[in-house]
């Protein structure tokens, strides 16, 4: 097999990395001590070791060898208020200072907060819990009860969770309930009618843009398509918005003029403290309803806790209103539109919808992608690219996943503009179609 051109370049690259960051390699060498890898949350691994960072502020975080990035990476969407939001700072203190945590107990805020979700999203009712594949969980099992069967239906490039991953097509070696998936091509009408008129399907769950897969949008006519078949065939349509609820105000159900049966939520919702929220149909989500001889138990020690129930309403109430969500999400439609117009004729382009958006370098140059499976990346000019844009001061995901935060200066995002005009100039003729 023939070696990448530039596998020299990236080689080069990684040195620069290892010398420019040494406390980050020695902390790397001491996690590796009681940590597998080093590693508790493997997206975060990188080679030759992950840069550690020692606090975030703002937009910004600085790495514990003391340099300061500018964050691109947004915790994958979760970080949407910034590192130290003043009203969010604010809360918590009042909460640890004056309410007090763990309570076990209901609480008022527990329903305010509940109450808002509701009316944001569109959801009769709502229930919490910790974390997106939580959330992905409970709907699921909810599901599953209201219908009696057991298949559940995702598609190819699909992620709803640690345990609920579908790259290539397969359930992950690690998923639950391994055997009970039957795993569609994404955007695909076809591919999706098939498999959920499947014998025994309790639900379909679909992202409105597959987000850890690469972010691909869903087209509005498939959308609607799985909705449309999904309820003829008596199947919920589950839609996973842990990602896109931030697109809009209402989220991507809301721009697409979707209506599910159930929606999951996760990442921003909490204020930056950990939350899974599912919710949607009153009578699927009675599954839940104590006070209901029939009810199955859905539990959390967390669900309702006071810091992200009132952390999270704060964010709601006064940091991310509607007119906030539709001005930010056109911000990053015009950031994706200079990316793709500074990479125009090459092998890069940006996939993604609003502020959620992915780097991609493509071994056939086409800028159409609707799946993952549709196209190959060039795995060592990424890898290249994501250390270049490190060494340029920009926190990004190595898979080239990029999300923005609020706030974040007009400077910073031209400046990333322009670094990425840079790389492409840099390495025309490599990424020459
Ligand atoms: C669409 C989607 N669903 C679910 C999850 C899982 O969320 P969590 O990491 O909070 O478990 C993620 C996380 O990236 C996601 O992107």
């Amino acid at each position: 097999m023939s070696t990448h051109p530039l596998t020299h370049t990236v080689e080069a690259a990684k040195q620069r990395y290892a010398l420019a960051n040494p406390t980050s390699m020695a902390l790397h060498e001491e996690a590796t001590q009681s940590l597998p890898g080093g590693n508790t949350r493997t997206v975060l691994h990188a080679d030759p070791f992950p840069i550690y960072m020692k606090s975030g502020k703002n937009h910004q975080v600085t790495s514990e060898d003391g340099k300061t990035y500018t964050d691109l990476l947004c915790e994958f969407t979760a970080a949407l208020y910034g590192h130290s939001n003043p009203r969010l700072q604010e809360t918590i203190a009042n909460v640890v200072q004056t309410i007090g945590m763990n309570v076990g107990a209901n609480t008022r805020q527990e329903t305010l907060f509940a109450r808002e979700v509701c009316s944001r999203f569109d959801l009769e009712r709502v229930r919490f819990a910790n974390s997106g594949t939580e959330a992905n969980l409970h709907a699921l099992a909810a599901a599953r009860l209201f219908t009696g069967k057991h298949k559940v239906v995702s598609f190819s490039g699909g992620y709803h969770g640690g345990v609920l991953g579908f790259r290539g097509g397969v359930p992950a070696k690690n998923n639950v309930d391994k055997h009970d998936w039957v795993v569609a091509c994404y955007n695909d009408l076809e591919s999706a009618r098939a498999a959920i008129k499947t014998e025994g399907v309790a639900a379909v769950v679909v992202e409105g843009m597959q987000g850890a897969g690469g972010c691909f949008a869903g087209t509005i006519d498939f959308l609607k398509g799985v909705q449309e078949v999904a309820h003829d065939a008596g199947v919920l349509f589950i839609l996973d918005e842990v990602m896109t609820s931030r697109l809009s105000s209402g989220g991507l159900a809301q721009m697409y003029g979707l209506k599910p049966d159930l929606k999951t939520f996760g990442k921003w919702l909490g204020g930056g403290l950990a939350i899974g929220a599912f919710g949607g149909r009153a009578d699927i989500m009675a599954t839940f309803d104590p006070r209901l001889s029939t009810s199955v138990a859905h539990s959390g020690t967390f669900n309702n806790n006071t810091l992200v129930t009132h952390a999270g309403y704060t964010g709601l109430k006064e940091l991310y209103t509607s007119s906030d969500a539709e001005r930010f999400t056109q911000l990053g439609e015009d950031l994706r539109a200079k990316l793709n117009e500074v990479s125009n004729g090459t092998k890069m382009c940006f996939t993604g919808l609003g502020t959620i958006m992915a780097a991609h370098i493509t071994k056939c140059g086409t800028r159409e992608i609707l799946r993952a499976s549709d196209v190959e990346e060039d795995q060592v000019m990424m890898e290249l690219f994501w250390f270049e844009m490190i060494e340029q001061g920009f926190w990004l995901a190595k898979r080239g996943f990029v999300a923005l935060i609020l706030e974040t200066p007009q400077e910073e995002l031209d400046r990333f503009v322009g670094a990425v005009a840079a790389f492409v100039s840099k390495y025309r003729s490599e990424l020459s179609l």
